[in-house]
């Protein structure tokens, strides 16, 4: 093993230091290897790739498609992915110049930020939230500015939203998560149209992240674009709607000036994506049969949002329907460990079942799990049966 010249140890920069290890990876590692354990913690589709995906990023391979593209990706990428923008959303994207293809939306997201933000800039995060972001903005230099919304059935009002901006000044942009991970919430056209009056009146580049936008399930997915496009930046992908999480595929959409800079910024760091993983993501976007795989497969998560609803319903937990993404966040009820950490850990300990603890997802997630159902109804089943001997379990000791 070769050790790092001492010196170097603190060679890292201020940034990097503020930022933490995400609590629910580790906790998702360091369970790993409890005998027995079912996971349910992390965001994976578990279908497999419809066939006529895989074969365009093996016609790719085989056609010795194996040299640099462009970094904003291929424009036969880029005229399937407004195509698709188009379609399914009703947004107008010039391929030419107004479309990014990144390394999943994780990229494109970094790319934003990295290019918008100074030393000390706010970045708006609704929460609970998805944790990246707040990391994210501060490896580049920015502050996260959490506003928790749990109070507001998890949804961000425009006048929340007035206050905030009123009461900070340095405001530079807000991240908006649409369906939301962890709590599976959509916003309707009234919601985003009222939020993009309040934002439009300010300089505050909206990250509209949208990577669930194709799992929405009680009425079709409306983008923030529709209503402020002249401010949004629109974050998508194949990673959810195709189970494609490994193809490492993103889009964003947005002004061609902005999105010019962020083609910069993105050049540099990623060079090109993939050829065999653009081929897929092309066919995935312009073919009409994915269409109809991506709805397969959401008639199936909402099969198994439907069963997990009413099995915790049933044991105690609140918890609201989830309108999108693959995601339950349920309030633990009052008989049971209330500290989140402490209930996820002990669901471990006593039934080798891992959920994630709703406080890493920031302010308003305490007292919270996240259950991720992009599992099998066989292991979602298992995991009821699981938290059905907990509760009993623990709930007949207290009447002891
Ligand atoms: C809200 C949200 N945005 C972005 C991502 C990452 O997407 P990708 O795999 O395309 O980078 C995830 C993954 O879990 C997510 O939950």
């Amino acid at each position: 093993m070769i050790e790092a010249k001492t010196s170097l140890l603190d060679i890292f920069s201020d940034n990097l230091a503020t930022v933490l290890p995400s609590p629910i990876h580790t906790f998702s590692e360091r369970v790993s290897n409890v005998p027995n354990i079912l996971k349910l913690t992390i965001g994976e589709p578990d279908f497999a790739i419809p066939d006529h995906i895989k074969q365009a990023a093996v016609h790719a391979i085989d056609a010795d498609d194996s040299h640099y593209s462009v970094s904003a990706g291929t424009i036969a990428l880029r005229k399937a992915a407004s195509f698709f923008l188009n379609k399914r959303y009703g947004l107008n994207y010039e391929p030419e110049t107004e479309i990014l293809t990144t390394v999943g939306a994780t990229e494109g997201i970094f790319t934003i930020l990295a290019a918008i933000l100074n030393q000390g800039d706010q970045v708006m995060i609704p929460t609970p939230a998805y944790p990246v972001y707040a990391e994210m903005a501060r490896i580049n230099g920015g502050k996260p500015l959490f506003v928790d919304v749990s109070q507001d059935s998890f949804i961000l009002s425009p006048k929340r939203l007035r206050d905030v901006i009123d009461a900070n000044d340095n405001i530079k942009a807000i991240i908006l998560t649409n369906p939301s991970n962890p709590t599976g919430v959509t916003y309707t056209a009234d919601e985003l149209e009222a939020l993009a009056d309040v934002l439009r009146e300010t300089n505050i580049l909206v990250i509209s992240d949208e990577i669930y936008a194709e799992l929405s399930y009680d009425r079709a997915h409306v983008s923030m674009a529709k209503f402020l496009p002249e401010q949004t930046i629109v974050v998508n992908g194949v990673s959810k709607s195709h189970a494609m999480t490994g193809y490492r595929i993103g889009i964003l959409a947005g002004p061609a000036a902005l999105m010019t800079e962020f083609n910069k910024l993105h050049s540099f760091i990623i060079m090109t994506p993939s050829n065999p993983a653009m081929a897929a993501a092309t066919e995935a976007f312009s073919n009409q049969q994915s269409f109809q795989d991506t709805i397969e497969m959401k008639l199936e998560y909402q099969r198994r949002r439907d069963f997990l609803v009413t099995s915790l319903s049933q044991l105690g937990f609140e918890v609201g329907t989830p309108s999108g993404a693959f995601y339950i966040f349920a309030k633990i009820p009052q008989d049971l460990i209330q500290d989140d950490i402490s209930f996820a850990n002990d669901l471990v300990e006593k039934q080798q079942l891992a959920i994630v603890a709703g406080s890493g997802f920031g302010p308003g997630g305490e007292g919270y799990i996240r259950i991720s159902y992009a599992a099998s109804m066989t292991m979602l089943e298992e995991a009821v049966k699981r938290l059905i001997s907990y509760t009993t379990l623990v709930r007949d000791k207290q009447l002891i």
